[in-house]
Parts: C-alpha cells; sequence; structure tokens
C-alpha cells in the first residue's frame, strides 16, 4: 500500500479502533468548538512528521461524513501533501484524472491551489475540488508554491481569503508546516479561529512543544485541544485527544 494512502480512512464507517478515535476527535470538535464559532481550525505540530496531514484528512472525512460542510485547505507549502493522500486512497480521481481538474505542475503537484487563490488570479470553483464519496466536502491543494511561504500566510489577502472560506463552510480545515522550522503556522493563527495541536507520542526529541503552544497561543486562535497521535496501545496504533486549555 502506498506510504501516503495507509492511513486516511478509506471510508468513514469503519469501526476500527483506529477509525474510533478519530470520531473521538470529531465529537470534542464538534461541541467544543464548532457550537461557539469556531470554523477555521489550523492543525499543526512542533516537529514534522507527527501526524498532521493524516489527522486532516481523517477529520475532514468524519466530520463531512456528519454532515458538516468541510472546506480542507493545504497551507503547507513546505510538504503539500494532502492532494495526494485523497488521491491515492480514492477520494480523488487518479493522478491522470487531477489533470484535468486542476493540471499539474512540472513537479507533479497541482498547479492551482491556495497561492492563486490568496493572489486573487484563481477563483474557488477552478481549484476547489469536490472529494468523491465525501458529500459536501472540498480541497484545496496548496497551488503554486510561493517564495515567501510565511509573509504570504501572514498577510491580510490571507486573511480575507480564510473569512471568505468560513462563509462557505462549516468548517475550514488548513494543514500547515511544522512550527519548529517555520513560522508558516504562527502566521496562520492570526487568521484562524481555533488549533489543533499534533503531538506524536513517544520520545519528544529536542523539541520544546510547551514553548511553541504557548507562542501559538498569542494570537487570537483558540487551542482547541492537543492531538496524541500514534499512541501505541493493546488495539493498536491510533490517536487519541486531550481537550483544550493551556498544557503547562
Ligand atoms: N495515527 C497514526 N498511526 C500510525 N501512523 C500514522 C498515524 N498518523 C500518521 N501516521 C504516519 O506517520 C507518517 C507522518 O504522517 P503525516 O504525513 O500525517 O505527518 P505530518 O505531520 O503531516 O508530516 P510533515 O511534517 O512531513 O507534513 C505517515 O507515514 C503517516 O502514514
Ligand atoms: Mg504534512
Amino acid at each position: 500500500m502506498p506510504r501516503d494512502s495507509s492511513m486516511v480512512l478509506s471510508d468513514a464507517t469503519l469501526q476500527t479502533p483506529f477509525a474510533e478515535a478519530y470520531r473521538g476527535l470529531r465529537a470534542n470538535i464538534n461541541f467544543a468548538a464548532i457550537g461557539v464559532g469556531v470554523r477555521s481550525i489550523l492543525v499543526t505540530s512542533g516537529a514534522s512528521g507527527e501526524g498532521k496531514s493524516t489527522t486532516v484528512a481523517n477529520l475532514a472525512i468524519l466530520l463531512a461524513h456528519a454532515g458538516r460542510r468541510v472546506i480542507v485547505v493545504d497551507a503547507d507549502f513546505r510538504r503539500p501533501r494532502l492532494h495526494r493522500l485523497f488521491t491515492t486512497n480514492g477520494h480523488l480521481p487518479h493522478p491522470q484524472g487531477v489533470d484535468a481538474f486542476w493540471h499539474r505542475s512540472e513537479e507533479g503537484r497541482p498547479s492551482a491551489g491556495l497561492s492563486g487563490l490568496i493572489a486573487g488570479t484563481a477563483t474557488f470553483a477552478e481549484v476547489a475540488a469536490p472529494v468523491e464519496g465525501c458529500d459536501n466536502m472540498w480541497l484545496i491543494p496548496a497551488g503554486v508554491i510561493p517564495s515567501n511561504p510565511s509573509e504570504l500566510l501572514g498577510s491580510p489577502q490571507t486573511r480575507a481569503l480564510i473569512l471568505d472560506l468560513r462563509d462557505r463552510a462549516d468548517v475550514v480545515l488548513l494543514d500547515s508546516p511544522p512550527c519548529a522550522l517555520y513560522a508558516d503556522a504562527l502566521e496562520l493563527t492570526k487568521a484562524t479561529d481555533g488549533i489543533l495541536y499534533v503531538l506524536k507520542s513517544g520520545p519528544q526529541g529536542l523539541v520544546d512543544h510547551v514553548r511553541i503552544v504557548r507562542q501559538l497561543q498569542q494570537g487570537s486562535a483558540r487551542l482547541l485541544g492537543i492531538v496524541m497521535n500514534q499512541a501505541e496501545t493493546g488495539a493498536g496504533r491510533y490517536g487519541g485527544y486531550r481537550g483544550g486549555g493551556p498544557v503547562a
């Protein structure tokens, strides 16, 4: 099975401990956040590979299955992956089909996407692909990689765009690069309502998660929770959830 697709739910009705863990996360988001006006949610982490993109994809699939209108935005200009996660798992047409919707750049990525929307060179209808099997869900890929991702994501144009996307959906979920390496996610907290911080369980290496979370909380976005990802349990590896509020 392709590495990128293996952890994305192929079906929102799966009855596995893995799917159940993401349902628990969805339940917390539903009641704790969306009900009180949190509609744009930034998913980030300290280090790379902690499970941000997987969390975004699975949470989006389950929220859409629960009847929410969901827009998924790949705001990770450093390692854009969402178009691949959804494509290889059967939710988007196969790579040849993707060409028909987005046209691809030389690197094989969709050439239209978030960067074009921010710049005003593309429209929502041109870049937001409906996700097959998930009614009311759209994916906006990263598009052309800008030379200055942090500045672009911190710009008033990005803020205006996310406000516009909020009006089109019940939930806007944004993937982002790791905070310990780039300022992109921190910039995006100016434009989003809430933050989900993904933490891969196990030895934490050199990343100071407490400092990073405190920094993320300095903006107006609310910390909705910490997703403890890849926790080892008797039932296998899956995500867990710890409610919002300060972690220190
Ligand atoms: N709950 C999980 N259980 C097992 N493996 C997982 C889980 N979540 C993610 N993974 C795997 O961990 C790897 C990294 O996941 P993912 O790409 O979602 O992380 P990321 O934080 O988006 O990484 P990056 O910083 O590179 O964007 C992938 O191979 C993915 O399949
Ligand atoms: Mg990722």
